[in-house]
């Protein structure tokens, strides 16, 4: 079979292999088109972390020149992240193991009343931490349906519901199942006319755009270091302190009290980000993060932006040339999207297609329901219905790209699925 294909990228500008901060490690033959799941890690995360091993001792805890090191290099890494986000004066940088746990951190911060509202396509981390109560909105067929949708879902709740209660509105940035863009700064807008507060999940969004809480006029935002380049183990909750401030700390423990006497509940605990960091922080995850931030705060990311979606446009491009493959989307095919395409293969079970990929391809794709079952079975519904096939299988696959991709990965895939038809 022929494949049109777009024509051939221009190489991304970079430095050598091993000095580009951007450059991402990997191992020759392997082909990773899994970036969704977690990223490869960049240069600038190992090497951050090489130089700091040697000084490697905690952080604030101890005296010595070692751990002084230590504390400066945590603390200037949660500005980095910070500022890497657009975070404003008083917002809050909270350290946390991904993004379901910065999630599951603000849903235990929230003001007793808040009702949470969400739609129902988002990824698991972002369903089911909320608080019973909470409102899921259906799966929106466009963007701009998505803000008629909120518009009304707030109206009405502060109509009918306790008009001052805190109300929080939860989105991610794009899909994990389908790559697609959700129109955030909008929906910033009317949660703001609605004076609701908003969350965005940006795990897949940050890795492939810049997202400024400031410009977007958003309050909180919740990433991931492993999907950002930097698999260290950090994550961050970026935003408003009043909240965080006020609630119990997520855990109970050394470092985040101010006072502690001696009767069992005499405790002051700390303000701050301390006060939901307790527990010796994963200092080597923090510094990678924050280096991947630098590194990609001080690249062209208009230029990285652009190469990602010429080459996400040529793995569609490909898909869409193949008779028995058909994609996964909530919005129109033309509608914004990162380097993320879910498709099925009629007639083949997704993880078998999946292992072959890996075993006779050495490509990594993701296979499943993607930690999104809601999106993802209501999307395989769609799929069968829009193409008319009856042979669709009940699960996925995932294809995902970012800063280490190339054509010629791409170009495998697709003609490793081209062999299947
Ligand atoms: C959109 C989205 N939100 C949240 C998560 C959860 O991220 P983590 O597993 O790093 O907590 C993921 C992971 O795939 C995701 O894609």
């Amino acid at each position: 079979m022929t494949l049109t294909l777009a024509p051939s990228l221009p190489a991304r500008p970079t430095r050598p292999v091993g000095t580009d901060p951007l450059g991402v490690l990997g191992v020759p033959g392997q082909i990773n088109l899994d970036y969704a799941a977690s990223a490869p890690c960049a240069r600038a995360a190992a090497d951050a972390v090489a130089e700091l091993l040697p000084w490697y001792a905690s952080v604030h805890r101890g005296a010595g020149a070692l751990s002084r090191r230590c504390t400066l290099a945590y603390e200037r890494a949660r500005q980095t992240v910070g500022d890497f986000v657009g975070a404003r004066a008083g917002d809050h940088v909270i350290f946390t193991r991904n993004t379901t746990d910065a999630l599951n951190l603000l849903a235990r911060a929230l003001p007793a009343g808040t009702t949470v509202v969400t739609f129902a396509g988002e990824h698991h981390a972002n369903l089911l931490p909320w608080p019973r109560g909470s409102v899921r909105l259906p799966v929106p067929e466009s963007p701009a349906g998505a803000v008629r949708a909120l518009d009304a879902a707030l109206g009405e709740l502060r109509r009918d519901a306790r008009p001052g209660l805190p109300v929080l509105v939860a989105v991610a940035g794009a899909s994990n199942v389908t790559g697609e863009r959700w129109p955030v700064a909008e929906l910033a807008r009317v949660a703001r006319r609605h004076a609701a507060r908003i969350v965005v999940d940006a795990a897949q969004l940050a890795p492939h755009a810049p997202v400024d809480l400031t410009a977007l006029d958003v309050d909180y935002l919740a990433l991931s270091g492993h999907k950002l380049y930097a698999p260290f183990g950090a994550g961050v909750l970026v935003g408003r302190s009043d909240w965080l401030d006020a609630a119990p700390p997520y855990l109970a423990g050394g470092g985040a009290t101010g006072h502690v006497g001696a009767a069992t509940h005499d405790v002051r605990w700390a303000t701050g980000p301390a006060r939901h960091e307790a527990g010796t922080p994963n200092l080597l995850g923090a510094v990678a993060l924050a280096a991947v931030c630098a590194a990609l705060g001080g690249a062209d990311r208009d230029a990285l932006h652009a190469r990602e979606q010429r080459l996400l446009a040529r793995l569609r491009t490909g898909l869409a040339a193949l008779p028995h493959v058909v994609e996964l989307r909530t919005f129109a095919p033309d509608a914004p999207r990162v380097g993320i395409v879910s498709f099925v293969v009629a007639g083949r079970d997704s993880a078998e297609v999946a292992a072959h990929l890996a075993g006779a391809h050495q490509i990594g794709v993701r296979d499943g329901l993607f930690c999104a079952h809601p999106l993802a079975r209501r999307l395989l519904t769609e799929a069968a219905a829009r193409s008319g096939r009856r042979d669709l299988p009940e699960t996925a696959l995932r294809a995902s790209i970012g800063l280490g991709s190339t054509v010629a990965e791409v170009d495998r895939l697709v003609a490793a699925l081209a062999e299947l038809g």
